[in-house]
């Protein structure tokens, strides 16, 4: 099932945050204004402690801005009270790093819960399960519990159920980042492959640059202390990317670059 064409964008506009914890203030991110086009993928890159977090909590409705605001396709996120609206929040989905599946509930009953909640039919549900299950590699296993899965497997049913009410836009923060480098890679070419066919709108969050470079139309390099955006580099390389393209000289150049930017040797 793929999105609504015209659906997704994302219009961030002088997004600051100041955590206010026992007196002390932290100024985790400074005016961020970034227009994210419908379809597009972008990847947020940056140093431990630059914000990243906090922004994309700030995109999912988790966290509310300090001052600023986030529209999503011009329809606002947050109210004067700072309240995140419901109906934008149904066009999100969220994936975080660990996979946070109810222990109790099968593959299949994991991925179809926004389905359950919103009263679909459990034929229906099931199908739908099985489907996003297929996408994402895990079809021999949707009767099995999460901890019959490895981490790998955890995550492309996160994904999967990330995916089950048809959201806009994905929201993800280092979706891979517990996972060793060759599952990693697997990752990235099956989250290429989903974007590929869905075309929804994609926020990553990543420390790696690689995996930034593989995935992305655009990096969004932040500065920390407080969060900056610091440069937007684009990857206008041709889709579908292989891991084998990362040796060419233009991913090479890339990378390199994005190095400088966060200040690595
Ligand atoms: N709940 C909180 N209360 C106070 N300060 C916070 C809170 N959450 C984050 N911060 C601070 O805000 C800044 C940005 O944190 P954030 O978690 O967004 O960074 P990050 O880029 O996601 O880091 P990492 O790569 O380590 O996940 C940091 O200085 C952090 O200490
Ligand atoms: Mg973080």
């Amino acid at each position: 099932m793929s999105k609504e064409s015209g659906t997704g964008g994302i219009q961030i506009s002088h997004l600051s945050k100041t955590y206010l914890t026992r007196g002390r203030r932290t100024e985790a991110l400074r005016d961020i204004t970034l227009d994210i086009k419908s379809g597009e993928f972008i990847v947020l890159l940056g140093r431990s402690g630059c914000g990243k977090s906090t922004l994309l909590r700030m995109l999912g409705g988790l966290l509310s801005p300090s001052s600023g605001s986030i529209t999503f396709d011009g329809k606002p996120l947050y109210d004067a009270q700072q309240k995140p609206d419901d109906g934008v929040l149904g066009s999100l989905g969220f994936v975080f790093q660990d996979a946070n599946l109810l222990p109790w509930r099968t593959v299949s009953r994991n991925i179809s819960l926004a389905l359950e909640v919103q009263g679909v039919s459990a034929a229906q549900q099931r199908e739908r399960a099985a489907q996003l299950a297929q996408s994402v590699g895990l079809q021999a296993f949707l009767d099995h519990l999460p901890k019959a899965l490895s981490g790998g497997m955890q995550q492309r049913a996160a994904i999967a159920r990330a995916l089950a009410g048809n959201p806009d836009v994905l929201l993800m923060d280092e979706p891979f980042g517990a996972l060793d480098a060759l599952t990693r890679d697997d990752m990235n070419l099956m989250l290429q492959d989903i974007w590929l066919r869905e075309k929804k709108t994609v926020v990553l969050v990543t420390h790696s640059i690689t995996e930034a470079a593989f995935l992305a139309d655009r990096v969004i390099v932040l500065s920390p202390h407080p969060g900056q955006i610091q440069r937007i580099v684009a990857n206008p390389s041709p889709r579908p990317r292989s891991m084998a393209d990362i040796k060419n000289t233009d991913y090479q150049s890339l990378i390199s670059l994005l190095r400088k930017e966060i200040g690595e040797p």
